[in-house]
């Protein structure tokens, strides 16, 4: 684990030090700029390679691939597996990723789980369906043809394609004594379900480009979780104790790829200095700590989720606007004062449900997330990136659940979303091309 105690200062001379022998460049200026001696082949050579052959990583609180930063303009559209299933509608996952790519989005974050039911891929514990597996290799297989990589969510804690609910009916009907949907998280037997489950999607050789899982680097990360909460025990040692476990089982099996949890980000009892930046007092409540969570060894990047609309009851847009910037800063901060790790947010998005929705005040939000990441990329800071929730190519409104923006059909915010992915291109080469992680220059 890095030592949580290094200043940021600290830090940027260690990770200038790391770049600096990554990429041969001798610096012999103070500020990077003057008499940089940069190693060119060895860059060139690293373009070739393009991503095909590299991991992302974490160095510090940022993202790197090859020794060169990578900030994350992303997405998610969680539906990809399931509608690859039908070779009617597989198209439209194709369609996806090159609307995505189109507009510059690296990253995106899909289900790679469907827990029983609709074209359930784990349709019984250890019982696996193989045309479902061969969806999720189709839509790994075209994320990589699209330069896009994936963060692959391994179940839900949520209402939703299975899920913990569907783990402990599953116990049940094996005659277990459960009481709670929470006992997804202790019982054994039960997280000898997900253990396996999880072994499975690591191990498995991807059909259509007989690579392994565990071995992918269009992989960008595992989740173990879809923002998991635990009410039954609000002191939130039960998650905690399960999140151990699991990034443990996960690493044992697959050390190559950075894992995170899937947590929405709501401060929790380690930090009570901090409850003033939750949405509400409730969600201080629900058995989560976005600190001490994260500190779970095995851990690589922190993760927040931001709801606005859904989270602060009675509110209008400015409210949104408000809150979305303490949010998003009291996480930065804290992923580089204590974390010392990346922080994504992983989930954002306006619900076209929500009253006082208008696609204006939905541009004006994303374009807020935006600014407020480029401020922390500026200056080589914590906030990795952000995942839009959600992109959808046209035809699919049937699993819309009002927060889909239809790229085709929303061009002021496609426009905000491009220009995004210009900034942080232009940041993840000048960085590394200047070998100075502050990026003050720019
Ligand atoms: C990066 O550049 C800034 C501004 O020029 C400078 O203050 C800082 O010391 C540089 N950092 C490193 C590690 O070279
Ligand atoms: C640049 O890097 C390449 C590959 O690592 C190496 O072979 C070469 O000697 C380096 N050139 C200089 C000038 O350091
Ligand atoms: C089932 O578990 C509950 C709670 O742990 C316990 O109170 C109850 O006695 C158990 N029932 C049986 C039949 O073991
Ligand atoms: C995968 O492996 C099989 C068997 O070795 C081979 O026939 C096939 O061409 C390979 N496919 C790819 C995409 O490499
Ligand atoms: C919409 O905004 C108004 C204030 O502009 C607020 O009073 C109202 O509660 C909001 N509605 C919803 C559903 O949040
Ligand atoms: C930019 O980042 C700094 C340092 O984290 C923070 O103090 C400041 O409030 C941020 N400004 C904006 C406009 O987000």
């Amino acid at each position: 684990m890095f030592a949580f105690s290094s200043s940021p200062l600290q830090m940027s001379f260690l990770l200038a030090a790391i770049l600096t022998s990554l990429l041969t460049v001798t610096v012999s200026s103070i500020d990077g700029i003057g008499t940089t001696d940069i190693n060119y082949s060895s860059i060139q050579r690293d373009h070739q390679r393009g991503y095909e052959l590299e991991m992302v990583k974490t160095k510090g609180n940022q993202f790197v691939v090859g020794g060169k930063p990578f900030y994350v303009n992303g997405f998610n559209t969680y539906w990809l597996m399931i509608l690859a299933v039908d070779p009617l509608t597989r198209v439209k996952v194709t369609e996806t990723f090159k609307q995505a790519s189109a507009i510059g989005l690296t990253v995106c974050r899909t289900w790679a789980f469907n827990d029983g039911g609709w074209r359930a891929l784990q349709k019984a514990p250890f019982v696996y369906d193989e045309n479902v597996f061969q969806a999720l290799d189709f839509v790994i297989s075209e994320a990589k043809k699209n330069n896009i990589r994936l963060i692959l969510s391994l179940t839900n804690s949520m209402e939703g394609y299975g899920g913990k609910a569907q783990y402990v009916k599953w116990g049940k009907a094996a005659g277990l004594n459960l009481t709670s949907d929470d006992d997804f998280y202790t019982n054994p037997i039960v997280k000898g379900y997900y253990k396996a489950y999880v072994k499975t999607v690591l191990n498995r050789v991807n059909t259509f480009t007989n690579i392994t899982y565990k071995e992918d680097p269009t992989i960008f990360a595992w989740e173990l979780i879809n923002e998991p909460r635990c009410l039954s025990d609000p002191s939130g040692n039960k998650l905690q104790s399960w999140i151990e476990e699991m990034a443990f089982h996960v690493k044992s099996i697959d050390p190559k790829h950075l894992l995170e949890i899937g947590l929405e980000g709501f401060y929790g009892n380690s930090t009570p200095d901090r409850f003033q930046f939750n949405p509400d007092s409730y969600s201080g409540q629900v058995g989560t700590d976005f600190i001490r969570n994260h500190q779970a060894m095995g851990i690589d990047f922190a993760t927040t989720h931001l709801y606005p609309d859904a989270w602060l009851s009675n509110s209008n847009p400015e409210d949104h606007l408000e809150f979305a910037k303490s949010w998003m800063q009291s996480h930065i901060d804290d992923a580089e004062n204590v974390l010392g790790m990346p922080v994504v947010f992983a989930e954002f998005g306006m619900s076209a449900k929500d009253k006082n929705f208008s696609v204006s005040s939905r541009n004006q939000f994303i374009d807020m997330v935006y600014k407020t990441i480029l401020n922390s990329t500026r200056r080589g800071g914590g906030a990795g990136g952000c995942l839009l929730w959600q992109i959808f190519p046209e035809g699919t409104d049937f699993m819309d659940d009002g927060y889909a923006v239809v790229l085709k059909t929303s061009k002021s915010t496609e426009k905000i979303l491009s220009l995004q992915s210009k900034k942080l291109k232009k940041f993840n080469s000048k960085c590394s091309w200047r070998c100075n992680w502050t990026c003050r220059k720019n």
